[in-house]
């Protein structure tokens, strides 16, 4: 006997998640998987430098566009479709100067969005759609 399966899957559209909230900076989770979160979030303007000590991060820009600004190296700009792998360890800055950019993250759950700095922009208890 193959034992049932302890979850559903899980499915959702992008789109329809997106129009559930209009929060700025504030990543939810809409999925999860083998310890990674699947985030989306809307951003528009510049955020802080930071490092994940110990988590690469993806970017995946479904909207607008999104530069991932590199302290040591050079720029990821990024249009619709584009992604970005930023290694654990590299001190980076999202900027969307180009109007709101809508993104998908996928990452360890518990990344904070900050990385290894707090502050009034950290979001600790993520909302999930
Ligand atoms: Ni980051």
């Amino acid at each position: 006997m193959t034992p049932a399966p302890e979850r559903s899957p899980t499915t959702g559209t992008l789109e329809d998640k997106l129009s559930q909230f209009d929060e700025q900076w504030a990543p939810r989770i809409v999925a999860e998987l083998n310890g990674q979160h699947v985030k989306i979030a809307k951003l528009e303007g510049s955020f802080e430098w930071h490092r994940h000590e110990t988590a690469d991060e993806l970017f995946l820009v479904l909207r607008g566009k999104l530069t991932i600004e590199l302290r040591d190296e050079q720029d990821c700009q990024l249009g619709e479709g584009d992604f970005c792998v930023v290694p654990r360890g590299t001190e980076h800055r999202p900027v969307a100067d180009a109007g709101e950019a809508h993104v998908l993250l996928f990452e360890p759950a518990g990344t904070r969005n900050t990385g290894d700095r707090r502050s009034e922009r950290t979001v600790e208890d993520l909302d999930r759609l």
